[in-house]
């Protein structure tokens, strides 16, 4: 018995659980189930990835704590993969004691052993919001083709890459404010001591040719040294003997692997450190997307040699998920959540599909909508579950439920598909479930054709027939058997309802060589209902472009953009970024920008911004901001109000003093470092001194609402 022990990646804790997340989730889970029905101890892993500015901001944005944010988030994760029948042993978290006190100990051996040296960084700081932007957090005009509204990393139009304060006008993507400049101690990880270590480890099994060649790319162009800090403010672990420093969530998220496994052990008690410190107990594999391999072949590696724990015995990488062959995408309908399609469709109907074309190979799985309810209409219904339905009846009515007492003649069918199972097994182990599908349905259509050949509803007709037709069934039966036990890791709720109505123990690969005879079978109930296309259809329409409001349209997609590009924010791991470039699965929602509409919104979305005329009491500069003024407003029935705004390029103070304007009265009040922010005032235009502040026509007075 081989023991393993098996990871996919963390998702980010700040968004919800969709079919591309699925692709890796599902393929794992069919492997760790091949793994057990073979035998082996396999244990698999897996953790919210919790840490970092998105979270932080989105916390912030919605009043709560992050820790309440990512509490909410964990339960919505576990029961999206619950419901598609993913079995972790633990689904745990990364901002737990475990992952704290190992992120620790990961960093303090790396730094005993001269791996982390101290670097000063110039990086761009929001003023108005008082942190460090990473690069998706800032907005602005590429340097290279002069395209409007891009990230600090890369432009989407040219693909180039730059540093974010290279950016021409740059501004922060949460309040638009133009960032400064600012110096501050970083800690690196010394990546470049490892190179030999990597290039042996990458060459002893761990990864897929394709990777391999990928990465061999990366050591020509250079391994640079890796950024690990970040300053607070910072959702995340305080660095030790560093105040104020956190560990960038790069690095404690792999680590969350060994602290959801620490977490396993403690309940179960195993020994962690036989599996994590040593390597005598457990293989270990990681399952990843192409766009994290950067993460998980140098840094995850390096940062483990370094700190005295095992490396990982492979990393197998995997594409993107395209629906229809595109890119998922919310205005085609397209990006679509574990919820929305567990709503309306059966979850096996998507691990089969997927399981139909996944490979071990790094190519793209297209889900091709169409080709969907094809294949698993005439699959899965069409051949499969169709070998049982028309044999059992039979069985049933006539037999009482016996199959005969010895297995019959067959022909050496079932001798085949006995056979087949080494090749099926080797094509599970390999990650080729593809091949495996296609081999288990070559011999669903030799089960069908034999039952065809046989014809057991004109054997029915004839009482002389009887023991024909009983061999026939108990032979469509058992081959029916042995398919299910070959898709159990694919279908395990449709492997239960079979087993359930032949009424069998757990199927284990070996059950298939004892033939079913002399026993004695359950009531055939329904086992799997047809893909219904309308469903599909309703999903897709379900699937809507978001409705919500401008701010928070704004604010998630800086949010979804520090998800999807964690490689490359704060200008770290730049290699990571421009080496591998591939288009991302969840492609961020830009932010309505100068030159492009935006989604639209209902009118009761609309209603939800109170939006109210001020009267300017009082403007005054701000010491440490020259961007900002602080404002005293007048807002009739709700009071004064203090606002500080970027406005102090367009409008000098003096200026303003008794000037009606338009203020959001209902926004999340900010504390920054000046004192606290109740709302914002309104102003067009890009920027700096181009800022033009809103007034009503005169006869409107303070408190009034805009509507
Ligand atoms: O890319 C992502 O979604 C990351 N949250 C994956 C982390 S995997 C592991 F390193 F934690
Ligand atoms: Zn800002």
């Amino acid at each position: 018995m081989r023991r393993i022990l098996v990871t996919s990646a963390l998702p980010y804790a700040n968004g919800q659980i969709h079919l591309g997340h699925l692709v890796e989730t599902i393929q794992t889970d069919i492997w760790v189930r091949f793994q057990k029905l073979q035998g082996h101890e396999c244990r698999y892993f897996c953790a919210d990835d919790t840490h970092g500015t998105p979270v932080m901001i989105r916390a912030r944005q919605e009043g709560i704590t992050p820790e309440t944010l990512v509490a909410r988030i964990h339960a919505e994760h576990s029961s999206d993969f619950d419901g598609f029948h993913i079995e972790f042993d633990n689904y745990y978290t990364t901002n737990s004691e475990e992952n704290r006190l190992l992120s620790e100990e990961v960093y303090r051996n790396n730094r005993q052993a001269g791996n982390i040296r101290v670097s000063q960084v110039r990086q761009a700081y929001c003023e108005r919001d008082g942190m460090f932007l990473p690069d998706r957090f800032i907005r602005g005009r590429c340097p290279a083709c002069g395209a409007e509204d891009q990230y600090g990393d890369a432009c989407e139009v040219c693909s180039g890459s730059h540093a974010p304060l290279d950016l021409k006008e740059p501004r922060c993507a949460l309040c638009g404010d133009a960032p400064v400049e600012r110096e501050s101690e970083h800690f690196f990880f010394r990546l470049t001591a490892f190179e030999s270590f990597l290039k042996s480890w990458i060459r002893s099994g761990a990864l897929q040719t394709e990777m391999v060649n990928k990465l061999d790319e990366w050591f020509e162009a250079g391994l640079q040294d890796w950024d690990i800090s970040r300053d607070g403010p910072y959702f995340g672990f305080e660095i030790p003997d560093a105040p104020g420093k956190y560990f960038y969530v790069w690095l404690d998220a792999p680590i969350g692997y060994m602290a959801s496994t620490w977490a396993w052990c403690k309940r179960e008690g195993r020994d962690f450190d036989a599996i994590w410190r040593r390597d005598d107990q457990m293989e270990v594999y990681h399952f990843i997307g192409k766009d994290i391999l950067y993460f998980h072949t140098l840094f995850w590696p390096a940062t483990l040699h370094g700190a005295g724990f095992r490396v990982p015995n492979a990393v197998y990488v995997h594409g993107f998920l395209t629906v229809n062959g595109q890119k998922m995408s919310k205005s085609r309908g397209t990006f679509i959540t574990a919820r929305q399609y567990l709503e309306l469709l059966d979850p096996e109907y998507l691990r089969y599909y997927y399981a139909a074309k996944l490979t071990a190979r790094v190519d793209d799985l297209d889900l091709n909508l169409d080709d969907f309810i094809l294949r698993v209409n005439s699959d899965l219904v069409g051949k499969v579950v169709n070998i049982a339905s028309r044999s059992a009846g039979f069985i049933q009515k006539r037999f009482d439920g016996e199959l005969c007492a010895r297995y019959p003649e067959d022909g050496g069918l079932r001798d085949r598909f006995v056979a087949a199972g080494d090749e099926i097994a080797t094509f599970y182990a390999g990650r080729e479930y593809a091949k495996a599908m296609r081999a288990i349905m070559q011999l669903a259509d030799e089960a069908n054709r034999y039952v065809e050949a046989r014809a057991p509803w004109t054997l029915a007709k004839d009482p002389d027939k009887s023991d024909a037709l009983h061999a026939t069934c108990t032979v469509a039966l058992e081959l029916f058997r042995i398919l299910m036990i070959y898709l159990q890791p694919v279908l395990p709720k449709l492997a239960e309802r079979c087993r359930d109505f032949l009424r069998l123990p757990p199927f284990t690969w070996e059950a298939r060589l004892q033939p079913l005879q002399a026993h004695r079978i359950g009531e055939f109930s329904h086992l799997m209902a047809r893909v219904d296309p309308k469903k599909v259809e309703q999903l897709i329409q379900n699937v809507a472009p978001p409705v919500e409001s401008i701010a928070q349209a704004n604010a998630k997609s800086a949010i979804k953009a520090g998800k999807s590009a964690p490689a490359a924010s704060n200008g770290d791991a730049k290699v990571a970024a421009s080496a591998s470039a591939p288009a991302a699965p969840t492609p961020p929602v830009p932010p309505p920008s100068p030159t492009s509409a935006s989604a639209t919104i209902d009118i009761e979305t609309f209603g939800k911004i109170d939006l109210r005329v001020a009267r300017i009491l009082a403007a005054s500069l701000v010491e440490g901001a020259d961007k900002l003024l602080r404002l005293t407003l007048d807002v009739g029935e709700l009071g004064e109000k203090t606002v500080f705004a970027g406005i102090r390029e367009a409008c000098p103070p003096d200026t303003l003093p008794g000037r009606l304007t338009v203020l959001v009265a209902n926004l999340q009040p900010r504390k920054m470092r000046f004192g606290l922010s109740e709302g914002m005032v309104l102003a067009a235009g890009p920027g700096g001194k181009e800022l033009y502040l809103l007034s009503p026509d005169s006869g409107a007075t303070p408190g009034m609402r805009i509507r």
